[in-house]
């Protein structure tokens, strides 16, 4: 099978939507500290993405991985394309007050972006470094191969490919061709600035091609699973997790002689109807967790 994605989903966590509806109220209760960032303390602009479906969908994947990512011990956390800064400042709120030493970055092309995301964090009382970058072109030296675990909730609705890139809040979404502009030349950046046991978590839609994303990080040596998969009215989102594989690094490096794998149109096929399967894959899962 080219792409090996394991499905663990976390669909419309009772914990997680409850913790939300209660943080969106305002109600969370004193006792029982939030594990994520709340709406109300969220700064605002009108140039910069509000949390929508897909934050949540990152944040609830995180949080359904949250006593994994602990037992992972990371070093350095990583969000590119910060925005409002709910995600990067939900995963140092679940992860920060319980691991010493962690570090967070953060980037986004926007500079409103950058200014929000700030605010959120302080608003919140954690940190992270908050960079207005082209990706992470501007850390790429000082932090290859140091990251341990890397959110990306990318620009990923197909478009004309003249949107992508363009000032302000389009920036956000345009994605170009089957929403895949971003996304391929993140993939890239994620390999090289990822540690030899990183993490990445990136929000694809149906459309973007999920099996083919997978397939051509397994040939980077990737293994990958669905942690959180959900549907709305209008898309159909994954989130998936990267990481690197021994095993797949092996099959990767090897020429295949005889292809005993399925061709990628019944992958698609099949990942085109997750939304509907119930379950599909092993629930063993080889990235420890
Ligand atoms: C879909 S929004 C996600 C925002 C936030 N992470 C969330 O989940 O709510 C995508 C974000 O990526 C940023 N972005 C788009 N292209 C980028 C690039 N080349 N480098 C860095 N950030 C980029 C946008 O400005 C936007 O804030």
């Amino acid at each position: 099978m080219d792409c090996n994605i394991q499905i663990d989903m976390h669909k419309h966590s009772s914990t997680t939507t409850h913790e939300r509806e209660k943080a969106n109220r305002g109600m969370v209760l004193s006792r029982m500290p939030s594990r994520i960032a709340q709406i109300k303390l969220i700064s605002r602009h009108t140039e910069v993405y509000e949390p929508c479906d897909d934050s949540f969908a990152l944040v609830d994947a995180l949080l359904a991985d949250r006593t994994n990512l602990l037992e992972h011990r990371p070093t350095i956390c990583m969000e590119v394309g910060c925005g409002s800064g709910y995600v990067i400042t939900s995963l140092a709120i679940m992860l920060g007050q319980e691991v010493e030493g962690l570090h967070y970055f953060a980037t986004d092309i926007n500079p409103h972006a950058v200014r929000v995301t700030r605010e959120t964090l302080e608003a919140h009382g954690v940190h992270a470094e908050v960079i207005c970058d082209n990706l992470a072109s501007g850390l790429e030296r000082r932090l290859e191969g140091m990251i341990d675990v890397m959110v990306v909730n990318p620009p990923y609705v197909p478009t004309p490919e003249d949107e992508v890139g363009i000032d302000g809040i389009a920036a956000a979404w345009a994605g170009g061709e089957n929403g895949r502009s971003v996304i391929d030349r993140i993939l890239p950046v994620a390999d090289k600035l990822l540690s030899h046991r990183g993490w990445l978590y990136m929000v694809t839609l149906t459309a973007n091609n999920p099996g083919e994303i997978c397939s051509n990080m397994r040939k980077k040596g990737y293994a990958s699973r669905i942690v959180v998969q959900r549907s709305t009215e209008e898309e159909s989102l994954h989130v998936i997790k990267f990481w690197r594989d021994a095993d797949v690094q092996v099959q990767a490096r090897e020429p295949i002689i005889t292809d005993r794998r399925p061709p990628m149109s019944i992958m698609e096929t099949l990942l085109s109807q997750l939304p509907q399967l119930p379950f599909w894959g092993s629930s063993r899962t080889r990235d420890g967790s």
